[in-house]
């Protein structure tokens, strides 16, 4: 039943990557995808109404990657669009900049739908890089803007040298859910995250919102969840996140869910990176469904971020 209830995005995607491959319907800009963002730039490319850039990707034997992007880019503003989801797709983000910069357009715009390392916003330990503030030192030499989707921290926009911007997309995180929600509670599993919670509570129109508070073993990375004592037996309630990265998150919250007996629990997202086994932890804690964007392309990406980075741009 879980599973099923996962839409099929990426042949949604495929779709409007077929009919964004005709020619530009507006020639004074061009999307630029990265090789992991290509539905994601397919969907900005339709919501603005701008150009969809055909870029090679290949990759030599030693394990080293080259893209080629489109002449026609030169003289025009390139919106270079990826998602920094592994060490490779930041390699990759870096040479489209230089490449788009090389085949002589007029300005590049860099939008990073998930920026990759964001929760390394500090130092946590004697010996240890601000690492979000490396990445985006390195991102900014290649372009002139920046445009981010909710980053866990949106003061790592500081971290850039160009000017940057985040835009929050849990607006959209309503949209799959189901119209019939009982006695909706919209619940963050820490109390950072309780404004996406509120934005989505607004978005859907209807329900109650509260925290759980969280705590993170650093060395083991489990996770242990404290329930507030928001009532929830026989309500359905939405866990709402900026990101699903373990699952850890999310299943400790169900269980505790489970516990005092709520009834349907779905799981949303910004960014689903549903690393590793992730969403087998979600489905086996007896999730309802797990509904996130775009901004990493997965199965339960069922909404597109595209359109508020589009109204950005
Ligand atoms: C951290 O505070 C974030 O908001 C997420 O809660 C966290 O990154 C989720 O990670 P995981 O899925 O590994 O528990």
């Amino acid at each position: 039943m879980f599973s099923a209830r996962l839409l099929t995005h990426r042949t949604v995607a495929s779709r409007r990557i077929e009919k964004w491959f005709s020619p530009a319907d507006n020639p004074s800009h061009m999307i630029i995808p990265g090789a992991e963002t290509q539905a994601f730039a397919a969907a900005l490319a339709e919501a603005a109404d701008e150009s969809l850039g055909r870029v090679e990707y290949e990759q030599f034997a030693d394990g080293e990657g080259v893209v080629r992007v489109p002449e026609a880019v030169a003289g025009e503003r390139a919106v270079v669009v990826a998602s920094t989801v592994d060490s490779d797709a930041h390699v990759q983000l870096l040479q489209l900049q230089d490449a788009v910069r090389e085949a002589g357009a007029s300005e590049v715009v860099t939008v990073l739908p998930y920026m990759g390392y964001a929760r390394q916003d500090a130092a946590f330990r004697e010996g240890e890089p601000v690492s979000s503030r490396a990445m985006a030192r390195a991102i900014s030499t290649g372009t002139d803007r920046v445009v981010t989707v909710n980053p866990h921290e949106p003061a790592v926009c500081d971290f850039f040298t160009v000017p940057a911007t985040n835009v929050d997309a849990a607006g959209v995180l309503a949209e799959p859910l189901p119209a019939d929600l009982a006695e909706p509670l919209f619940l963050s599993p820490d109390e950072g995250a309780i404004g996406l919670a509120e934005t989505v509570r607004d978005a859907y129109g209807a329900g109650e919102t509260d925290h759980f508070v969280k705590d993170r073993d650093y060395d083991s990375g489990e996770v242990a969840i404290s329930p507030s004592d928001a009532a929830v037996a026989g309500r359905d309630v939405v866990l709402v996140d900026d990101i699903i990265a373990t699952g850890s998150t999310m299943s400790e919250s169900i269980a505790v869910l489970n516990e005092r007996e709520a009834a349907r629990v779905y799981v949303t997202c910004i960014h689903p990176m549903l690393a590793s086994n992730a969403l087998t932890k979600l489905s086996t804690a007896g999730v309802e469904a797990v509904y996130g964007t775009d901004t990493v392309e997965r199965a339960a990406s069922a909404v597109s971020a595209a359109p508020v980075v589009a109204a950005e741009l």
